[in-house]
């Protein structure tokens, strides 16, 4: 074929076209990029010293440099801008922006995202502010964290401080970053800052971290009623191994924890009968106060779904470590589901283990707008670790994470010409970064990082990403 009738196949190739306006993104959040712990008067976040302890994370990495965003954040902006990308999601830290979670603001921290939002709108990026990606201050955990209910109202009190400095520049908020991780991972497996195995604790802290979203939600509205806000989850499709009895309320067991407890809270305004009834060994829900599922309840603009995978599960006795469970020695999250297992569905893996599932996605989008008409959704995160090779050439050929996005990108698409209001996609991780307790063994990003000298090399997947924002959707599949 020439290269004449290449460029004519290929401007024949039929294009899986997304509406105009469809917001095609990427994903980072604080702690995982900014390093400069100790720059501008940041407090202590429970992950500066949670990764300090013996075999927390693995080899023992930590955060305090990362990948020094917060002191690259211009030549950052122009790697996003070179990708065309629409929106970028980031986190506030809490502590950078109120060292000890109460109190004053710290102008110059709060400085850093103002630089930050104004180089994105300069470079023609909008920016996406999600206020909680996990890095609690330290002095908060020391109150008793987010088991204890003042948590909420401070995160409020944070949430308004930040959105009435930057409400001027940036239309979208976000509140809590998947309050499964923080909850679950953090206070009752512990493999998550700040580490604690307390499973009553566990589930005082997911309403609590609901609780901070509401609270927000209404503070934040009370300032400007046009901002944008959503709240974030993470969602997983389930299927129970055989249809036999035990596994089927496993399935039902894991999706009530993992998926309607958090989509009931805040878009109907109650938890599922059967979650607290599951729960009943461990906890009551004498924490639940009169007016809180109204108050988490709050009208939202949209739903962000973080979508990853598929877990499979057995009623088969057998322990109910997490399919993706961390490197090191952890608890169980499934607090409740202790007869529950996780089996392999035999699905493709990624460097995580995770199952690839792109149908999964349709599932779940599904599931979404029949069950709560009318929230319009975007995925806000979606990304595979592989094991990367940097050729000689400086090139990163990763068709594995490029195949992984094109197919969820396809069902994005799929889902759109369903009627199903899905309004954009982030790819999660803009670069790659610290991945919590795998520290930096497990790349994210569509830009590869040399974490010894900073370099930022464009991955080949970026390359498809950038083209296929320029074409404003996806080729069609070869006939
Ligand atoms: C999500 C987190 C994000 C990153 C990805 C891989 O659960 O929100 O920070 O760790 O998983």
């Amino acid at each position: 074929m020439t290269t004449q009738q290449a460029h004519t196949q290929q401007a024949q190739t039929p294009v899986l076209t997304f509406p105009t306006g469809f917001v095609w993104g990427a994903a980072t959040s604080a702690y995982q990029i900014e390093g400069a712990v100790d720059q501008d008067g940041r407090g202590r976040s429970i992950w500066d010293g949670f990764v300090r302890q013996p075999g927390r994370v693995l080899n023992g990495e930590h955060a305090d440099v990362a990948i020094d965003h917060y002191n690259r954040y211009r030549d950052d902006v122009k790697v996003m801008a070179e990708l065309g990308l629409t929106a970028y999601r980031f986190s506030v830290s809490w502590p950078r922006v109120q060292p000890d979670g109460v109190g004053e603001i710290n102008a110059a921290g709060l400085d850093f995202y103002k630089r930050l939002t104004d180089e994105l709108l300069a470079n023609g990026v909008d920016p996406w502010v999600t206020l909680y990606h996990w890095d609690l201050p330290q002095a908060i955990e020391d109150a008793g964290g987010w088991p204890a209910r003042d948590t909420s109202k401070r995160f409020a009190d944070y949430a308004a401080a930040v959105h009435a400095e930057l409400s001027d520049r940036v239309t979208n908020f976000s509140t809590v970053n998947e309050p499964w991780c923080s909850a679950f991972l953090g206070y009752a497996s512990g493999e998550h800052a700040p580490g604690r195995r307390e499973p009553a604790a566990s589930i005082r802290a997911a309403h609590h971290l609901n609780l901070a979203h509401g609270l927000s939600v209404q503070a934040m509205r009370a300032q400007s009623p046009d901002t944008v806000i959503g709240g974030c989850v993470n969602l997983y499709a389930i299927s129970p191994e055989t249809d036999s009895e035990a596994d089927l309320d496993a399935a039902r067991r894991i999706d009530g924890m993992q998926n309607r407890f958090f989509l009931d809270a805040l878009l109907k305004g109650e938890y599922p009968a059967d979650v607290i009834e599951d729960l009943a060994p461990v906890t009551d829900t004498s924490f639940v106060q009169d007016g809180d599922m109204a108050t988490i309840a709050q009208p939202l603009d949209m739903l962000m779904v973080n979508y990853y995978s598929r877990f499979t599960v057995s009623g088969r006795p057998g322990g109910a470590a997490s399919a993706a469970a961390a490197p090191t020695d952890s608890g169980s999250p499934w607090v409740g589901s202790e007869h529950v297992s996780f089996v392999n569905g035999g699905r493709p893996v990624t460097a995580m283990g995770w199952e690839i599932d792109d149908a999964g996605l349709l599932e779940i989008l599904s599931r979404v707008a029949r069950d709560y008409p009318s929230i319009p959704m975007v995925i806000s995160e979606n990304g595979a670790a592989f094991d990367d090779v940097l050729t000689v050439e400086d090139s990163i050929h990763d068709q594995e994470r490029q195949a992984y996005i094109e197919a969820h990108l396809r069902i994005c698409h799929e889902a759109v010409a369903q009627g199903i209001p899905l309004r954009g996609y982030f790819a999660w991780s803009l670069m790659d970064n610290f991945e919590w307790a795998w520290g930096y063994g497990k790349r994210f990003g569509l830009i590869y990082v040399d974490y010894e000298t900073q370099r930022r090399i464009p991955k080949d997947s970026a390359l498809w990403y950038a083209e296929t924002i320029t074409r404003g959707g996806l080729r069609a599949p070869a006939e």
